[in-house]
């Protein structure tokens, strides 16, 4: 019988000392990080390992790594009960699970934390009965990056920078902006002129970003950014940041503490730059190893048709080289043609046993009104989940019997224009986008609108208009 402590992660012990950065793709480790976060000797992403966490899979519901998994639980449950500020944060709360620091050295706005919906609508549309939303645009800023900046932010005060700032196409600008003000950083926005929500725009200028919109794309803004970071002190905080990834990476784990540790078949995330679909499937693969878990859920990922380069990377090349495209989506969050961490996604896909499939933009438009009518409301980026999860079913790839969890990245009030152009009827109407989807499209979106109602102030208009709603 081997000896408890190698097949035991002590993961307590651990925090103090172990995180290291790993090349991806050589595999080359290292305590420290360049200032691209790329590796010095192949050029390819870093992400953050805990060489004190047995490398030998622990074994579930039996054994020391059982004692590990249920002392765990037991720690994070109970500092829901704590009103201390890193135990009411729903990231630090997991925090065996993260790079260490000290808890008076952290940044935090009290991220996470947030609620796991049922959908019973869109559970009868999609047939899929045990549907829900864990609905990450609930956090502070209103989008899932709030849960990796509190870690990245709190890192980039810790290593001396006065400077941090991001390429973005709004969501990771606003919450690195307002992560920045609380800590008390200085940060630079990059961001395409024109292409991203005024909402978005407006968080980070009161919260008192440097705000610059330049004459480019997402991808042409996040290529500046890489050389900037090399030529001026500032700390680059995109995904490519993987501590933005172990922060990101809570959300699989109060997930699963919300669906008492039994794990859902499947989960779907938006696509965009492939962070957070990333980060999901680490803290999956770290949850069964640690033997949190027993099973894993399918991790699957969807994008925009016009922003598809993940799945054309996977049909045209099997996930072995990446194929970038000129990106266009009204979802502007993930409007991205080259995604930065698509190895690492084709890696958790392929570990999870998840698939790419992408959607149009009237699926999207559809399937963002039936999340808001069901009183929860997202933004388009996060619709594609759902539109997503039709198709899965329509494929066969998710069956009626499973359970499938959508992951909201954003919050309704992100993209206000899109919302009102929906339900005027505009959307389209001015877009070189192109639906390919089926004739009923139309009959289904303008049963969904519901255009605002100009009246003259009086009591017989609103009676009239109230019966004629009845109809
Ligand atoms: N959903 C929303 C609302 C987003 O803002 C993003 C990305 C994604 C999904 C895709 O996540 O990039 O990790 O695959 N927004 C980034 C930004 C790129 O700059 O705000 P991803």
């Amino acid at each position: 019988m081997p000896p408890p402590s190698t097949s035991a992660p002590d993961v307590s012990r651990s925090r103090a000392t172990d995180s290291r950065f790993r090349c991806i793709a050589c595999g080359d480790a290292s305590d420290t990080a360049t200032r691209d976060f790329r590796c010095p000797h192949c050029g390819d992403l870093l992400e953050i390992v805990y060489p004190a966490w047995s490398p030998s899979p622990a074994i579930p519901g039996s054994g020391p790594a059982a004692t590990v998994a249920s002392e765990l639980k037991s720690t994070w449950q109970q500092r829901r009960l704590s009103l201390d500020p890193v135990d009411l944060s729903g990231v630090w709360r997991f925090r065996e699970l993260l790079p260490f620091v000290s808890d008076d050295a952290v940044i935090t706005l009290r991220e996470g934390n947030t609620p796991l919906y049922d959908l019973p609508q869109c559970a009868r549309i999609t047939g899929v009965p045990r549907l829900f939303a864990k609905h990450q645009g609930l956090n502070p800023t209103g989008s899932f990056k709030d849960t990796g900046m509190t870690v990245a932010a709190t890192f980039a005060r810790l290593a001396g920078f006065r400077w941090v700032a991001c390429a973005s196409t709004g969501n990771t600008s606003a919450s690195m902006a307002a992560y920045a003000a609380r800590g008390g950083l200085r940060s630079l926005v990059l961001v395409p002129e024109g292409k991203i929500s005024w909402s978005k725009l407006s968080q980070s200028l009161d919260y008192g970003a440097v705000t610059c919109q330049l004459r480019t794309d997402f991808d042409g803004c996040l290529r500046l950014l890489q050389e900037l970071v090399l030529r001026a002190p500032v700390y680059q905080l995109n995904s490519i940041n993987p501590f933005r990834l172990e922060g990101q990476k809570t959300l699989a784990l109060e997930l699963l503490e919300q669906l008492d540790w039994q794990p859902p078949d499947h989960i779907i995330v938006p696509g965009g730059n492939l962070g957070n679909s990333s980060a999901i499937g680490k803290a999956l693969l770290e949850m069964r190893a640690l033997g949190l878990i027993s099973r894993l859920p399918k991790l699957s990922v969807i994008q925009a048709e016009g922003a598809n380069a993940l799945v054309r990377t996977l049909r045209e090349t099997g996930g072995k080289h990446l194929v970038t495209v000129q990106a266009e989506t009204r979802a502007t969050a993930i409007r991205i043609g080259n995604p930065a961490s698509w190895k690492k996604a084709v890696h958790v896909l392929e570990a999870t046993g998840g698939l790419c499939e992408q959607v149009t933009e009237i699926e999207i438009a559809q399937a963002k009104a039936e999340i808001g009518a069901e009183g929860i409301g997202c933004e388009p980026a996060s619709a594609v989940t759902l539109a997503g999860l039709k198709k899965l079913v329509k494929s066969g790839f998710v069956k009626p019997e499973e359970s499938a969890v959508l992951v909201l990245t954003g919050n309704l009030l992100k993209d206000p224009d899109f919302t009102m152009e929906f339900h005027r009827g505009d959307l389209f109407k001015h877009s070189v986008l192109k639906d390919s989807g089926d004739g009923d499209s139309s009959a289904a979106l303008n049963s969904l609108r519901r255009p605002p109602i100009v009246l003259d102030a009086t009591l017989d208009a609103v009676i009239r208009t109230l019966k004629q709603a009845e109809k």
